[in-house]
């Protein structure tokens, strides 16, 4: 193996609040070891078409707290054609990059460990708003989105309660309802769907007819933006693009059953879609630290020449995992915590 002299860091996938200072705590720790640091620009994007900027102390300076990421991301699936793949293997030759820093979620991990398999040296860091990557306790950006869905909850309802409303709040959350559930138990909802569980549309309007029944003239529903109804095998969703990873574009369910409540229970009912909403702005100082703690451990990792991992957040200490690890399994809702949620539906 030859000695590390330059790293290339990229962020792929939806961005996140943290990503930043991800960023910024890998340049800082390389620096240190008077390692090189290379961004590469929109995710794999990058490497395929040779966007790069050098990241100094100074161009990371100041962004600790700003949202989003300096060096743009991309949904850019390199294995989509073998051309680009092609190209994105000739780029990282042609730029000299010795390990790269993947810093992303299932889809860019994805690629990380595909392209770890082919014999690149790579460390994965694990970032997504959704909180469902398998092998870390929690992925930075989750804690920023769960504030801003607790705050959003916290404001409906008391424009819920002045109205006699039911209010639905759709939130982020493709295959697993985290955010749901931990924004649904801080916001006190009365109601919390979530993809893990299918919902059946008939029993949430009896909870809710229950519940106004016993004098309460509101009720707060949150559903996650992949749940979907019993005997419903697809999302319900109001678009049908599909991303380079052939996700659909989620976002529907909440119009869906706003409009069904209000039809069965006769109730008046507003929908809100908190959607991008959950994925901007300055990250929380939970989210800070954590990215700043990754991004300092993947360059350690570097250093030490462990390749095909990815840091990893277990009982608050950081670790490392093969990167297969998230790739191969989601991270679903733990069953106690939503029965936990349970406890206070209705
Ligand atoms: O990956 C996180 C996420 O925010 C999901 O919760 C959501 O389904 C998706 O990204 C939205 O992606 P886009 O930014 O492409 O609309």
């Amino acid at each position: 193996m030859k000695p590390v002299k330059k790293i290339g860091v990229l962020t792929g996938g939806g961005d996140c609040p943290g990503l930043n200072a991800a960023i910024r705590a890998v340049v800082r720790r390389a620096n240190s070891y008077g390692y090189e640091v290379i961004g590469i620009k929109r995710g794999w994007h990058g490497l395929i078409y040779g966007e790069t900027e050098p990241l100094t102390n100074f161009s990371v300076s100041g962004i600790l707290h700003v949202g989003g990421t300096i060096i743009g991301t991309s949904r850019t699936n390199p294995f989509k054609n073998e051309e680009d793949l092609q190209r994105l293997l000739a780029n990282y030759k042609k730029f000299g990059i010795d390990a790269l820093i993947s810093i992303g979620g299932e889809d860019t991990l994805g690629v990380a460990y595909k392209l770890s398999e082919k014999g690149i040296p790579i460390v994965g860091i694990p970032k997504t708003i959704d909180n469902d990557l398998s092998g870390t306790d929690f992925t930075f950006g989750f804690d920023t989105a769960v504030t801003i869905v607790t705050d959003a909850i916290d404001r409906l309802h008391s424009t819920a309660e002045s109205h006699d409303r039911i209010m639905v709040v759709e939130v982020m959350g493709r295959h697993t309802g985290w955010i749901a559930t931990f924004g649904g138990i801080a916001g006190g909802a009365d109601i919390i769907l979530i993809p893990e569980v299918s919902f059946d549309i008939g029993e949430v309007c009896t909870m809710i007819k229950k519940r106004h029944e016993r004098g309460k003239n509101f009720s707060i529903i949150v559903v996650a933006e992949g749940a979907k109804p019993k005997d419903v095998d697809k999302y319900i969703t109001s678009s049908n693009q599909v991303d380079e990873f052939g996700h659909i574009k989620l976002g529907g369910v909440g119009n869906f059953l706003g409009t069904e409540i209000e039809k069965r229970t006769g109730y008046d009912t507003r929908v809100t879609v908190l959607g991008h909403i959950q994925r901007g702005g300055s990250p929380t100082a939970n989210d800070r630290v954590l990215a700043t703690r990754f991004g300092v451990a993947a360059v350690d990792l570097i250093k030490e020449g462990k390749f095909g991992r990815m840091v990893a957040l277990q009982c608050n200490k950081i670790v490392d995992i093969d990167i297969s690890e998230p790739v191969k399994k989601l991270k679903t809702v733990d069953p106690d915590l939503y029965e936990i949620a349970k406890v206070f539906f209705g």
